[in-house]
């Protein structure tokens, strides 16, 4: 095959070397390297590299022949697009050929590196060390199965776009170090699509009521259990009878619930607007705590609360050091024969550790520096159950805590509740007043019902008919002191 004198330029030919050589290692890699899904971050970054070497060595063969025919032509002009010519016809469909081998190839890997892109092993563990925390947490809740996508990426193209804007922010923060300690959602890397808890799950199917059982345990030298059964009042108010007001009611579709935050992660909320849009009434909710002046609400913005203002952790919850510890003693992994392990466990968790590995070891020195002081025969006659119930507690430690990216609970709200942050209790605290003087209630039997509460042995029921008040566990704590201020005044942060 006769192709034109021009193919005879340097450019052309080290746009045929970089061109075959990049494709062979590209083949090379794609057949030999084994799975795209497990290369490193370098690796992914090399491929993209060669992919542009083989482009940039195409484009070098038309351009070379076209300079070359430029130079020798009188007129100055290049006939590389003179098909009649049989010679560049040649040229043409050789060229051609190469480009559509591209193409394939390149759509293949594309959908391939597409698929992988979106998976969860991608976002949980190509980023190593600084999506380690979410990965972790994500794997063990309700929505382990939910790709990280799922909830990332917004629907249709501009959510796709937008994803792989915030994807290339974050590679780049990874390459020059500026990764944030810890990454925050609301900072612009990593935002929730707000409709996508709706792709899979309907308001209209709501459970009506749920039970929680809660176990404690005490700070006390007995490690002594305290339960807590409830009854959640979940319902959206759609069931064909009796249409209750229960906690997904602001999830009605004839519910609009809009709120103006005087910070960045809508704790502070001092104005709420509640429209009835079948009627059309309007009620507005001022703080009479902090009211906002009207020169301050022009410059806030007013947000609709969807579910990400109450399930403000639905798939990487850490859980506070009293959970994680309390759960282990409800499984048997810790003691319950350690004097005060609890309390112990607790202190030692709820320091700030620099590291992982500093903290490894220095949560089982604490502790058994702890019964060296307190209980020595400890340390003799019980030192197997001793060292499992550490072991445990290192094992709730590490699935919750992360100090090499400062990820812990109380970085993070979590507004299911009203704890270790003021969740529900931001507008229901009695203290958001409508002009009819009526509040966003507070009353604990707004949103749940206790149905037994106590030590295991000497319970107290709640009888049919009757609300049962809340008791407050431990000896400590006086009823004015729940009642009047809020839980996350002493519960907040590292509190108990
Ligand atoms: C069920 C929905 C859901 C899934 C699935 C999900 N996330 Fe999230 N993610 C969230 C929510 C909600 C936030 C908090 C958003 C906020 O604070 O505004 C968040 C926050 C984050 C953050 C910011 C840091 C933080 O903890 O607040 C990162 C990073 C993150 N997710 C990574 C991931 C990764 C990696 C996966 C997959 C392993 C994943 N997410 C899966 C809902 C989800
Ligand atoms: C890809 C589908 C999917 C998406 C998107 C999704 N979820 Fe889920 N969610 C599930 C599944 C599946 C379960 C588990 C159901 C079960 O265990 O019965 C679940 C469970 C839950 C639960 C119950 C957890 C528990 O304690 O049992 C809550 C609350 C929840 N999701 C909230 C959300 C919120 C809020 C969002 C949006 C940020 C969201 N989901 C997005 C599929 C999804
Ligand atoms: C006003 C606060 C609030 C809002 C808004 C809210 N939820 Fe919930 N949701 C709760 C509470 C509280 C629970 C009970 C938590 C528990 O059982 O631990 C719950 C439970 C759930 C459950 C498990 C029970 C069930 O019915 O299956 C799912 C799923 C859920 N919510 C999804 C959503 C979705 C999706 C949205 C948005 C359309 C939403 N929630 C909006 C407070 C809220
Ligand atoms: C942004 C403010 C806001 C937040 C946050 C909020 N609510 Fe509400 N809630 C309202 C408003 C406003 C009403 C309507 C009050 C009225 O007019 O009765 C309401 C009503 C309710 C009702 C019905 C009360 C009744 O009148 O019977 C329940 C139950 C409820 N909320 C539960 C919750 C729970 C649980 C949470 C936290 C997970 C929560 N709310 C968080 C604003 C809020
Ligand atoms: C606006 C709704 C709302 C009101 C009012 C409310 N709670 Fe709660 N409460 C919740 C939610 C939501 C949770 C979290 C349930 C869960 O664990 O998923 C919760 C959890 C609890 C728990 C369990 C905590 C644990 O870790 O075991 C206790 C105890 C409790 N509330 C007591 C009270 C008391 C006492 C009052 C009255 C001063 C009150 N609540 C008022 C919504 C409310
Ligand atoms: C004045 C401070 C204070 C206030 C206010 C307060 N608590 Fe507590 N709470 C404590 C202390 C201290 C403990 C530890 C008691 C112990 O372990 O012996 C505790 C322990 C608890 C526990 C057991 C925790 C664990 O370690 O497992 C629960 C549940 C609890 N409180 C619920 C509440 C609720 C609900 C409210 C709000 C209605 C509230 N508390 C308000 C001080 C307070």
């Amino acid at each position: 095959m006769e192709l034109p004198k021009s193919f005879n330029n340097k450019t052309t030919k080290w746009g045929i070397y970089l061109s075959v050589i990049a494709f062979i290692v590209i083949l090379g890699l794609l057949i030999f390297a084994g799975n795209i899904d497990e290369w490193s971050v370098a690796g992914i970054l090399s491929f993209v590299g060669l992919v542009i070497v083989w482009i940039i060595g195409l484009i070098m063969i038309p351009l070379g022949m076209s300079k070359t025919e430029k130079k020798s032509s009188p007129d100055g002009k290049s006939s590389i697009l003179n098909l009649t010519n049989p010679k560049y016809r040649n040229a043409f469909y050789v060229f051609g050929l190469v480009f559509i081998v591209f193409l394939l190839v390149t759509t293949a890997g594309a959908y391939k590196s597409y698929h992988y892109m979106e998976s969860v092993k991608f976002c949980g563990t190509t980023c190593h060390v600084t999506m380690e925390p979410e990965y972790t947490a994500h794997a063990k809740m309700a929505h382990a199965d939910a790709k990280c996508a799922d909830c990332h990426i917004g629907e249709g193209v501009t959510g796709f776009l937008a994803s792989k804007v915030e994807a290339s922010k974050e590679l780049i923060a990874i390459v020059t170090g500026t990764v944030p300690h810890p990454i925050y959602a609301n900072e612009g890397i990593h935002e929730v699509a707000k409709e996508a808890c709706e792709h899979c799950h309907w308001s209209q199917k709501f459970q009506p009521n749920r039970e929680l059982k809660h176990i404690h345990f005490l700070r006390d030298e007995d490690n002594t259990e305290w339960d807590i059964d409830m009854t959640m009042h979940l319902a959206a108010g759609t069931e064909p009878l009796g249409l209750q007001k229960g906690i997904h009611w602001h999830m009605n579709k004839d519910v609009k619930i809009e709120y103006v935050a005087t910070d960045k992660d809508n704790q502070v909320i001092p104005w709420v607007k509640y429209t009835n849009l079948k009627t059309g009434k309007v009620t507005i909710f001022e703080s009479d705590d902090e009211p906002l002046e009207k020169a301050a609400f022009d410059t806030l913005t007013v947000t609709q609360m969807s579910c990400l203002d109450c399930h403000s952790r639905p798939a990487h919850d850490f859980k506070p050091a009293e959970e994680f510890i309390n759960s282990r003693f409800v499984t048997g992994a810790i003691s319950k024969d350690l004097p005060e392990f609890k309390s112990a466990a607790m202190a030692a968790c709820v320091e700030e550790y620099g590291t992982a590995d500093s903290a490894r070891m220095m949560i089982p020195k604490k502790i058994i520096s702890f019964y060296e002081e307190n209980y020595p025969e400890v340390l003799k006659d019980k030192k197997d159950e001793l060292n499992k119930s550490i072991a445990a507690v290192l094992d709730g430690f590490t699935k919750n805590v992360f100090p090499d990216m400062k990820v812990r609970w109380d970085k993070y709200y979590n507004n299911l509740g009203h704890m270790k942050s003021n969740g529900c209790f931001r507008c229901h605290d009695n203290h958001h007043v409508a002009k009819n003087d009526e509040v966003i209630p507070k009353t604990c039997t707004t949103c749940h019902t206790f149905n037994a509460q106590g030590t295991p042995g000497e319970m107290q029921f709640a009888t049919a008919g009757q609300l049962m008040e809340f008791k407050h566990p431990g000896e400590d704590v006086e009823p004015e002191d729940w009642q009047e201020g809020l839980c996350s005044d002493c519960h907040a942060g590292v509190g108990p």
